[in-house]
């Protein structure tokens, strides 16, 4: 790995993401070692005029939980909040990037004997409203000046854009300011465990390697479910909804991992072009196969427009053209206020030709990925009934990491993407071109939504969403099993 001065600044130090998400996942890196505290410092932006001190109290208290803390951890965080400088300014006039840039250069100069050339990350938790300026800006003042290397690179985080034309503007006036090697777009989605062993999974075992296609696949769902709404986050979704706020993104990028194609290695560009190529085998979406919900209540918030049509659930099916999976419905389904809290892949066969036992009224085989809570990995299949009697039921291999790996600690999303971008390795990112085919295959149904011709169906709090879900799930081929 490199070394030299690395300076870390967090955009927009003060907003809800950089302390519930950024500050957090730098505190996981500090304390395994990857942020030694002769290289790096951390430098949080924002407008508000406080001090380094007010800045670390407001960040301390989302590191660890006080009651739970022992002496140790609360040492950590004190070191940790020492490494933390304030600087504040404001997102569109030099002076305060002038002001962070001469800070940034007195941290690098007083580490000049740590070997190796500067290192400049810049964490965006930031509207994308701001994204252009502030880039102009680290552009103009911030850039790394080293004549012995190092970097300058940027995180940005979505929504990028709110459909094709937009995206595509973003893009331009990012790209024009810096190159794709050094623009990190996050989707965290990408940093979680078992995204991650997607690939792993799907490559490196034999036996699913025959049996992934459309010869015996009948399904595919990929769900993401809250038990909570928007809950003082009204103003902002109302805005974009869950489809770009959960199905363009998070769920679109699972479902690529699944779909695509075998890369022909593990080089990050390799994989991001076969992501792409997926991308843009998608049909264009039929409006039949779409489900959208609202949960009531949902208007309640002071901040939502009382006649908001946006939707807070929504099912959408996407059909793929190729030889793999033609035929093959990948069912990408997200909900907010529904019955639990839950994200997962179930990967549906079909029924067994010239079935003997009589069993399929029991279910399908199927195949699950737990991304969360309590990550998981089963296979749900038909074993004999163990008993004299000769019948049969359904049961399940299961592979749960809280008992099989017990004791190992899961790294959080954020920590391990941030940790990629100090690397350099942008295969857990999204590539402008992805981004672009993700937004083409989104965009004409929000424009519909926007235009008020497609309605959400309002759902209880607390259900499973509208039961016209289910019905299309159905209608999909999607076949309900039963547990033992
Ligand atoms: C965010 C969405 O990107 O992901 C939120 O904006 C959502 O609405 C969150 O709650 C879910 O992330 P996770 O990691 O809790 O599943």
């Amino acid at each position: 790995p490199e070394t030299g001065p690395l300076s870390i600044v967090v955009l927009g130090a003060s907003g809800d993401l950089a302390k519930k998400k950024t500050f957090p996942a730098l505190f996981h890196l500090y304390r395994q070692g990857f942020l030694p505290p002769d290289e790096v410092k951390i430098f949080g932006y924002a407008r508000t005029k406080i001090s380094d001190d007010e800045l670390r109290n407001r960040i301390r208290s989302y590191l660890v939980n006080d009651k739970g803390a022992s002496a140790e951890q609360v040492d950590d965080v004190s070191n940790f909040l020492q490494l933390i400088q304030y600087v504040s300014g404001s997102y569109d006039s030099e002076d305060g990037f002038r002001l962070l840039d001469k800070e940034i250069s007195v941290h690098e100069s007083l580490k000049k004997s740590v070997e190796g050339s500067s290192r400049r990350l810049f964490y965006l938790a930031l509207p994308p409203s701001v994204y252009p300026s502030v880039c102009r800006m680290i552009k103009t003042c911030c850039m790394n000046k080293s004549d012995l290397g190092g970097w300058t690179r940027i995180i940005v985080e979505k929504p990028f854009g709110r459909d094709l034309q937009s995206a595509e503007q973003l893009s331009t006036q990012i790209g024009e300011l810096f190159d794709e090697p050094q623009i990190y777009r996050i989707d965290h989605y990408l940093g979680k465990e078992l995204v991650q062993n997607m690939l792993v999974l799907r490559f490196a075992n034999r036996f699913f390697l025959p049996l992934w296609n459309r010869d015996n696949i009948d399904n595919v769902q990929i769900v993401f479910r809250e038990d909570f709404g928007t809950e003082g986050r009204g103003g902002y979704f109302d805005q974009y909804g869950i489809i770009r706020d959960i199905i363009q993104n998070h769920l679109l990028q699972v479902f690529c991992l699944i779909a695509m194609e075998k890369p022909i290695s593990l080089k990050p560009e390799h994989i991001r072009d076969e992501k792409v190529k997926v991308l843009e085998s998608v049909l264009p979406i039929t409006y039949d196969e779409v489900v959208l919900g609202q949960y009531e209540g949902y208007r309640d918030d002071p901040t939502v427009p009382d006649h908001s049509n946006t939707p807070t659930f929504a099912t959408v099916i996407l059909r793929i053209h190729n030889e793999r999976w033609e035929g093959v419905p990948f069912i990408l389904k997200a909900g907010k206020a529904l019955n639990s809290r839950k994200a997962e892949i179930r990967v549906q066969f079909k029924d067994v030709p010239g079935d003997i036992f009589k069993c399929q009224k029991q279910g399908r085989n199927e195949f699950v990925i737990r991304l969360q809570p309590s990550e998981a990995i089963y296979m749900k299949f038909t074993v004999k009934k163990p008993g004299l009697e000769m019948s049969t039921v359904q049961s399940e291999l299961d592979l749960s990491y809280g008992q099989r790996y017990q004791g190992v600690t899961i790294p959080e999303a954020y920590e391990r993407l941030i940790l990629d971008t100090i690397r350099g390795d942008q295969q857990h990112f999204v590539r402008r071109d992805e981004l672009k085919a993700s937004w083409e295959i989104f965009t004409p149904l929000l424009h519909k939504i926007d235009a008020g011709e497609f309605k959400s169906i309002p759902y209880k709090p607390g259900s499973r969403g509208p039961a016209e879900a289910d019905e299309l799930l159905e209608r999909a081929g999607y076949v309900q099993t039963h547990g033992y």
